[in-house]
């Protein structure tokens, strides 16, 4: 059992074979030197006033909050998180979507509407009214490509609207394929985006379109174009 406070070596372990599952060894391989120095994260937006042209999802899946679950079995589900930190994400206001397929955890997703932590770059996110941040998206690493996520997120997009959320916002890294794709897929669109440059123990941050930094910062702002 992983302890509850990972160290920052352990966490760049675990960060490093999601980024070679995901883009394969070779990619990897620059990626992963470059990602040290440079981070891109495309910022992408879907506008919920209208999630009619949505693909109906299929409900094999099953939402559930964290009561149906424990921050261990979530742990041993990703172990990129510990007990600590989801403790932590729950008492500031966060909300973890638990999905299952014939009761087995096969995806979570972290959602707000409050400041969120951001710390692979080192910012905070600040949602405005009417934005659902979506911040953290996982399915199990031997039922991915299954169309799983894409499901989820068009349940989780008609949720969100009739909540009355007007726009679902989320984060990608500018490499991540199969984030992208489920994105373009399901409507998002790019509003603009955000690098962190390192340099030795400086980091600058540049952003485009409607994406802005302001000290510790981040927001997109509200563009009905988006
Ligand atoms: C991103 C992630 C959540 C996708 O989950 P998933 O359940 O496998 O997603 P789906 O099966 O619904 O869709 C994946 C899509 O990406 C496509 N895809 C997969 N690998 C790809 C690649 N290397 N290049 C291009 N497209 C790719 C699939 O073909 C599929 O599209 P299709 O249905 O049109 O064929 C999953 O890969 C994951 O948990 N990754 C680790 C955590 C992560 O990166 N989270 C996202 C942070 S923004």
């Amino acid at each position: 059992m992983m302890p509850l406070g990972r160290s920052s070596a352990q966490q760049n372990q675990l960060r490093f074979a999601e980024l070679r599952r995901t883009v394969g060894d070779r990619k990897a391989l620059w990626i992963a030197p470059l990602w040290a120095m440079t981070k891109r994260y495309l910022v992408i937006i879907r506008n919920l006033t209208d999630v009619s042209d949505l693909p109906v999802a299929y409900s094999a899946y099953t939402c559930h909050g964290l009561e149906s679950s424990s921050p261990a079995e979530l742990v041993s589900f990703d172990r990129r998180l510990s007990e600590a930190e989801i403790d932590g994400r729950i008492a500031a206001g966060q909300i973890c979507e638990i999905w299952r397929l014939d009761s087995r955890i096969v995806h979570f997703r972290w959602l707000s509407t409050v400041r969120v932590s951001l710390p692979f770059l080192g910012l905070d996110f600040e949602p405005l009214a009417g934005d659902l941040l979506l911040f953290e998206v996982f399915t199990l690493a031997d039922k991915r490509v299954r169309g799983i996520h894409t499901n989820v997120a068009r349940h989780s997009l008609r949720r969100a609207s009739d909540g009355g959320f007007q726009r679902m916002v989320a984060l990608c890294a500018w490499w991540n394929a199969p984030a992208l794709r489920v994105a373009e897929k399901n409507g998002f669109k790019i509003a603009g985006a955000v690098t962190r440059w390192q340099l030795g123990p400086v980091a600058t941050f540049s952003t485009s379109r409607s994406v802005q930094v302001q000290g510790k910062t981040l927001s997109v702002l509200e563009s009905r174009d988006d």
